[in-house]
């Protein structure tokens, strides 16, 4: 594969400042912009250190696979741990690989099975109150429906207004996001009530959850199993909740753009219905219907290239190194950005448009594996890919089934980049009772 790279990048031409600037009103543009002007690997001067953004599968693989020993989790994750503690998705090294190994059972491929019912009923209970040609709000849906699924799958039940409480704290959570973002000492923190308050609610729900479970699940019996061996209490709590959090929100937006994409191009829509109503006819979907739902995973696919949730990962150089000829020096940032990749010309011909069959198996070129990386790669990849993969699919073959999506404004939403990509305001959607 041609890379367009020059040996040891000088540092950005124009300012930092107005770099800076740039990522502050829209960090989408602004790291594209970047990767155009740079290429392959793009270098930012900041105060203390650099900054490289890897715009090429090769190297990327480079970060995620083959040298990831040399690097550590970025600072952005480094303190997300403020709020999930040291769980799967902030612990590192030799501590991050015994808790990944004792967790793994719980999403194996085969333990799909015991989820993908819980699924199908959870979606069907959901669909069932809407109402014909209503108007709805479909990230809010989506993300009640995914918590829903998220909890009666890891933790065995939904105790009444636990829904609520979690999307409440989520939302004030992503909103001062930036704050938890900040080198701030905790007691500085506290001066900010309604984030300690959300973070107290999310604590006090998982633990109850984790106490009072009606069913135990996979998940927390591997949890409770380990307790005084592998994980301690605090690290049970903190794996929870990042189950919790991880668990939904990211697969929740999935279904919003996937809806969002179906909504404005109906031919798409009309062969998803197609689909569903062949495969399943009056059936849930089993796991050999979810193989056999081809164009439904092709949406998906889709949808996670031209939205993805997880936009960019962040790595810190733990010593020095090398990639592709450049000299990274310890402790600079090191960037790798789904939304970027996802949108190069030279992986995607046409990138900007919706083609769910660029992905049939005949239609697939030989593009470098991590020109795609939507669940991350490496040691460090998604644990809940399978799962979140398979929820995308069973909920969307099962509401094309029932309904129909249309849009109720003319323009796909805008989306924005915070911890994850969203759209910038809330969307809504008109749905129709289909005459199946
Ligand atoms: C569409 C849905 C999802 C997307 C796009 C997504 C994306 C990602 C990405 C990109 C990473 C790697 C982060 C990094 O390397 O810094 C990751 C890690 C992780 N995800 Fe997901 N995720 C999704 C669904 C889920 C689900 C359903 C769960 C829970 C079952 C989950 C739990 C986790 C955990 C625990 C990690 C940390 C894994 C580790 O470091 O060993 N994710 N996810």
């Amino acid at each position: 594969m041609e890379t367009n790279l020059v040996l040891e990048q000088p540092a950005y031409k124009t300012s930092t400042f107005h770099f800076l600037w740039k990522v502050f009103r829209n960090p989408l543009d602004a790291l594209t912009d970047l990767a155009r002007e740079q290429g392959d690997i793009a270098r930012v001067k900041l105060r203390r250190r650099d900054l490289f953004l890897l715009n090429h599968p090769a190297f990327i693989e480079e970060v995620l696979v083959r040298q990831a020993d040399n690097f550590v989790k970025g600072p952005s994750l480094q303190r997300a741990r403020i709020i999930l503690g040291e769980g799967l998705l902030t612990s590192e090294g030799d501590e991050h690989l015994a808790q990944r190994r004792a967790l793994q059972p719980a999403f194996h491929r085969h333990k799909m099975e015991e989820y993908l019912p819980l699924m199908n009923e959870n979606t069907h209970t959901h669909i069932s109150k809407w109402k014909d040609a209503e108007a709805v709000d479909m990230s809010d849906e989506m993300m009640r429906l995914t918590l829903n699924i998220a909890l009666w799958s890891f933790f065995g039940s939904a105790p009444e207004g636990t829904v609520e409480r979690v999307s409440d704290s989520m939302k004030t959570l992503i909103r001062l996001f930036p704050l938890a973002q900040m080198p701030l000492p905790e007691s500085a923190r506290s001066f900010f009530p309604s984030f300690k308050k959300a973070k107290a609610s999310l604590s006090a729900v998982t633990e109850a959850l984790l106490q009072h479970p009606k069913t135990e699940r996979a998940l927390v019996h591997i949890l409770k199993q380990n307790n005084n061996g592998q994980f301690t209490d605090e690290q049970i709590h903190s794996h929870a909740l990042t189950f919790l959090l991880a668990g939904h929100e990211t697969t929740a937006l999935l279904l919003f753009w996937c809806w969002d994409m179906l909504a404005h191009h109906p031919m798409e829509q009309s062969i998803l219905q197609a689909e569903a109503d062949s495969v399943l006819g009056d059936r849930f979907p089993t796991p050999e219907d979810i193989q056999k739902l081809s164009f439904t995973r092709m949406i998906v696919k889709e949808t996670l290239r031209m939205r993805p949730p997880a936009w960019a990962l962040g790595r810190e150089a733990a010593r020095d190194c090398e990639i592709g000829g450049q000299r990274i020096p310890a402790g600079s940032t090191v960037l790798m950005s789904q939304w970027v990749t996802h949108h190069d010309s030279r992986f995607y011909e046409d990138p900007l448009q919706f083609r769910p069959e660029r992905w049939s198996d005949l239609d697939q070129p030989s593009t470098p594996r991590y020109s795609f990386f939507p669940f991350g790669g490496g040691s460090r990849v998604c644990i809940g890919e399978h799962f979140a993969t398979t929820e995308a699919i069973a909920v969307l073959a099962l509401t094309a089934r029932r309904w129909h999506i249309a849009p109720a404004q003319r323009r796909l939403a805008k989306p924005k980049p915070s911890v994850t990509l969203r759209p910038d305001k809330s969307v809504r959607q008109i749905v129709s009772r289909r005459a199946v």
